[in-house]
């Protein structure tokens, strides 16, 4: 099988297509054949070995979410055999392959309807959009700021907050994710025009809610921008801020901070958020766009969205 391999930290040319021995599934454990796999902006930090996060143990299959069939069941799995299946891997990863091995406790069936790019943008960043809401508790009455609004949380976050019935601004870089943002109902922000903080000062005046990811100049214009008593849920730093979640809170001490995912879930909680994060896309509720590569381009997939050239959710198809 073919299956991405890193054997050294560093930029996307470490990604390396390889082939490798299907892996057998053992006790409990299935193997998945793998219909689409999921990147995220975080795997290129795993993949050029940048602290905070600790080093991955190299070599290395990075990959977090598959959706595909299972096409092998070891003892006491067999019950799983030939069925359409979706999971988060958690921190084994081996993701970005033809085939991966999973313990069979994390398996969830794949909704009907639900492509697999969809169901893998759902397991992990959809489940992580449903975190952030649920402390939101967005509604009507709020005006929210969402920053990246065309990525993969923030496209889903955005229309969460429509859905609520919020007016909603969301930021993005350049005119293909602004149009993005348009087209999902939400006051897009360009901030890649130079007056965009103008901008961001008329259409964002009063706001009640900020969802941020990004942090840096972006994050502090829109918590500059929320009503004092308001709610600003951080979850990120993908503009390379690593003090960005204390900053924000010495930049507005006069709002509410909840914990963002400082307090991840485990077990059960965590289990019923993917649940719920796929039956809202299979309702058609949250539509996950996804911008798609081959596996085999994994480099590529990696690279664009390094150079902020993704919209959506990005995903490997082998
Ligand atoms: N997805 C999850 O499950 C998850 C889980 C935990 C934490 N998070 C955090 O949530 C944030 C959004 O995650 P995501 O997965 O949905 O990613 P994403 O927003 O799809 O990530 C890519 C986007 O980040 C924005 N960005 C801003 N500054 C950037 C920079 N310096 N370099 C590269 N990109 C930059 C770009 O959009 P613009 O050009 O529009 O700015 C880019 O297109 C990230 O901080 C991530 O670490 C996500």
């Amino acid at each position: 099988m073919l299956a991405i391999v890193q054997e050294e930290f560093g930029g996307p040319e470490v990604l390396s297509p390889r082939e490798r021995p299907a892996p057998e599934p053992g006790p409990g454990q299935v193997r998945v054949s793998v219909a689409a796999a999921g990147v995220h902006l975080i795997d290129t930090a795993f993949r050029r070995g940048d602290p905070p996060f600790p080093p991955s143990e190299l070599p290395t299959v990075p990959g977090r979410e598959v959706a595909g069939t299972v096409d092998a069941a070891g003892p006491g799995a067999e019950v799983w055999l030939g069925r359409d299946v979706v999971v988060h891997l958690g921190m084994a990863g081996g993701g970005y392959a033809e085939q991966v091995l999973v313990e069979a406790g994390s398996l969830h069936e794949r909704p009907a309807g639900l492509e697999p790019a969809a169901a893998v943008a759902m397991i992990g960043t959809g489940r992580t959009a449903l975190l952030l809401l649920d402390q939101a508790t967005i509604t009507a009455a709020d005006t929210v700021l969402v920053t990246s609004a065309a990525g993969g949380l923030g496209a889903l976050l955005v229309q969460a907050a429509r859905r609520a019935g919020a007016r909603v601004v969301g930021l993005a870089g350049g005119p293909e994710k602004t149009a993005r943002v348009t087209a999902l109902g939400a006051v897009p922000v360009d901030y890649r025009d130079p007056a965009w903080p103008e901008h961001l000062r008329v259409v964002g005046k009063d706001a009640t809610v900020v969802l941020d990811g990004v942090g840096g100049e972006i994050g502090r214009a829109v918590l500059e921008q929320l009503r004092p008593g308001g709610r600003a849920v951080v979850f990120g730093f993908s503009s390379g801020d690593r003090d960005w979640f204390a900053t924000a809170r010495a930049v507005r001490p006069d709002v509410t901070f909840p914990p963002g995912l400082a307090e991840r879930p485990t077990g059960a909680v965590l289990r019923g958020l993917e649940s719920r994060a796929l039956a809202e896309a299979a309702a058609g509720r949250l539509v996950p766009h996804v911008t798609a590569f081959p596996l085999i381009e994994a480099a590529a997939a990696h690279r664009a969205l390094e150079e902020r050239r993704t919209t959506g959710k990005v995903v490997l198809i082998p």
